[in-house]
């Protein structure tokens, strides 16, 4: 498949575990990709990813200057963005009762805000170019409670909230945006979930199993591309049936 030729797909957080499987399948599809990242190596392992087909800009999505200089550059490469795809992320722990207040600000900082600057810098370009295509990754965690992820929680059901504005917004000039809702996928992100803790999480899929990159990457390829020409403000969950999930009885009566 080469549905994006000649398309220039930015991609944030395109140097890590998930970011590096969506660099290497829009490159697959024909895409130049440009990599954001936090750092100089890490966007190099992006771009090194699909050597040829990608170049980098080091970006703290954070940080509304170095967001919006990213996208000025992107303009000055490229001379436009069909495709954003939002993967920059942190983790983060904490309980209501408990949380820091600067961990709750620094999560909320990357993964929604971040996440907000980035939209909008990319609305920017693509209503001047009269169209395009987002997709923002959310989590399962957006819709479902993880005890003691307050803040991951919460900044991932603003990127749901988010991604369903923008998606109105835009929808009259020709620019779609989605989210992607995974349950957990083997990435850094996960690679402490080992033994009994990676079991019991793994018995909550009805699949049994962690999703891979790759499987996300699918999922975004195919929402930033024209086979989803009409799916827009939609929230794809790619978790082995975990939000379908409710109870598992022992016997059934
Ligand atoms: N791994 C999972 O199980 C899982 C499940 C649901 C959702 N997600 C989401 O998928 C996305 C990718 O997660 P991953 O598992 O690949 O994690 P990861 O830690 O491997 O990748 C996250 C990337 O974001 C980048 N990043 C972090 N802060 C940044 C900043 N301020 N500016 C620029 N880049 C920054 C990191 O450098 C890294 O490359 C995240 O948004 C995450 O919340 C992951």
């Amino acid at each position: 498949m080469s549905r994006f030729d000649s398309k220039v797909v930015a991609i944030t957080g395109g140097g890590g575990g998930i970011g590096v499987a969506f660099t290497k399948r829009f490159a697959q599809e024909g895409a130049h990709v440009v990599v954001l990242d936090a750092t100089e190596s890490i966007v190099a392992a992006g771009v090194q990813a699909v050597e040829g087909r990608a170049t980098g800009i080091v970006v703290d999505v954070g940080d509304e200057t170095s967001v919006d200089n990213a996208f000025a550059q992107i303009q000055r490469r490229h001379g436009r963005l069909d495709v954003l795809v939002c993967g920059a992320g942190v983790k983060s722990m904490g309980r209501v009762a408990e949380h820091d207040l600067a961990v709750w600000k620094r999560c909320i900082d990357i993964n929604l805000t971040g996440l907000f600057l980035c939209n909008r810098a990319a609305s920017r370009m693509m209503l001047a170019q009269g169209g395009g295509a987002i997709v923002n990754i959310a989590s399962v965690n957006g819709v479902r409670a993880c005890e003691g992820m307050a803040a991951y929680n919460a900044s991932k059901a603003g990127v749901i909230s988010l991604t369903q504005t923008l998606a109105c917004e835009l929808a009259p000039m020709n620019v779609r945006v989605n989210a992607i809702l995974p349950a957990q996928v083997e990435t850094p992100m996960t690679a402490e979930q080992v033994g009994a803790e990676r079991a019991r999480r793994e018995e909550r899929i009805p699949m049994g199993r962690y999703g891979k990159p790759h499987e996300i990457a699918a999922a975004a390829a195919y929402l930033a591309s024209d086979d989803a020409s009409f799916v827009t403000g939609h929230c794809l969950a790619t978790d082995g049936g975990y939000l379908a999930f409710g109870f598992r009885p022992q016997t059934y009566i």
